[in-house]
C-alpha cells in the first residue's frame, strides 16, 4: 500500500472524510471508493498493535458506528430512530435534577484539549476540547467550524429549562440527539464526568457566563 492510499484508507475508516481534498486525484478518488472495508480494518488493528487492551476495544465499532459506517453516515429514517432511541437509553442525568454547574470551570474544559493520547499519564484529566469544532465565547479568536457557532446560545434560547436539557443531552451523548453525529459521545464514552458535562451546560447557558456576553 502507498503512503496515499493508507491515508485515504485510515480517513475512510475514522469516517471523517466526506469529500475528498480539491486536490486529490481521479484517481484517487476512485481507489478510495473500492478501498475494501476487510483491508482497512486489519490496517487499523495492525497500527494499534502495541495498545493496551482497553484501547483496542474502542477500535471496535458499537452497533451505532456499524450502521453509520455502513450507510457512511447517511442512515435511512427507520435506522436513524432506532441510534436515537438506543442511544438515548445511554445517557445518565444528575439524581437532583440539577444540569447546570460552575461556567468557570465549563470555560477551562472547553478550552482544553488534553486526555485520551497515549503520552498522557493516568491521571490527566481529560478537556472537552470544543472550540476544536465550535465557535464559543467571542473573544478566542481560535476555534474550528465542522460545528455551529454556539456564541449567545443560552441568551438566544432564553435560558430555557428544555433546552438546557437538550445541551447536557448533546453533550452527554452527541447520538442520541442526532444520529451518525460527528460530534464525540463525551458521557457515554465516559470520557468526561457528569461534573464536568454541567460546567459545561453553564459556560452555554449561565447568563454571566461569557459566551453569553
Ligand atoms: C469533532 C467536532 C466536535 C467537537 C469536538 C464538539 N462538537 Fe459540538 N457539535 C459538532 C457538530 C458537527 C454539531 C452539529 C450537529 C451534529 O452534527 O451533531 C455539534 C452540535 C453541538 C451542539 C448543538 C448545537 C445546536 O445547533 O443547537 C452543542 C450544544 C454542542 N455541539 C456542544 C459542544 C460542546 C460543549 C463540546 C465540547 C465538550 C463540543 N460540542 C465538541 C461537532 C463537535
Amino acid at each position: 500500500m502507498t503512503t496515499m492510499s493508507k491515508l485515504v484508507a485510515l480517513a475512510i475508516a475514522a469516517g471523517v472524510i466526506t469529500t475528498l481534498p480539491f486536490a486529490a486525484s481521479a484517481q484517487t478518488a476512485a481507489a478510495a471508493k473500492r478501498a475494501d472495508p476487510a483491508l482497512v480494518e486489519t490496517y487499523l488493528k495492525a497500527t494499534f498493535g502495541k495498545a493496551p487492551p482497553e484501547w483496542q476495544a474502542r477500535i471496535e465499532p458499537d452497533e451505532t458506528l456499524r450502521a453509520c459506517n455502513l450507510h457512511r453516515n447517511d442512515v435511512p429514517s427507520a435506522e436513524a430512530d432506532k441510534i436515537i432511541k438506543r442511544e438515548l437509553a445511554k445517557v445518565v442525568f444528575p439524581a437532583d435534577g440539577k444540569l447546570i454547574g460552575d461556567w468557570k470551570e465549563g470555560k477551562k474544559i472547553a478550552n482544553n484539549g488534553r486526555g485520551g493520547q497515549f503520552s498522557d499519564d493516568e491521571k490527566t484529566v481529560s478537556g472537552g476540547n470544543c472550540y476544536a469544532c465550535h465557535q464559543m465565547e467571542k473573544a478566542e479568536l481560535s476555534y474550528g467550524t465542522l460545528g455551529p457557532s454556539l456564541t449567545a446560545y443560552g441568551k438566544e434560547r432564553k435560558f430555557d429549562p428544555a433546552e438546557v436539557r437538550n445541551a447536557f443531552t448533546k453533550i452527554y451523548n452527541s447520538q442520541a440527539v442526532l444520529a451518525c453525529s460527528n460530534m464525540p459521545r463525551f458521557g457515554a464514552n465516559k470520557f468526561l464526568s457528569e461534573q464536568q458535562i454541567m460546567d459545561l451546560v453553564a459556560f452555554l447557558f449561565d447568563p454571566e457566563s461569557p459566551v453569553n456576553k
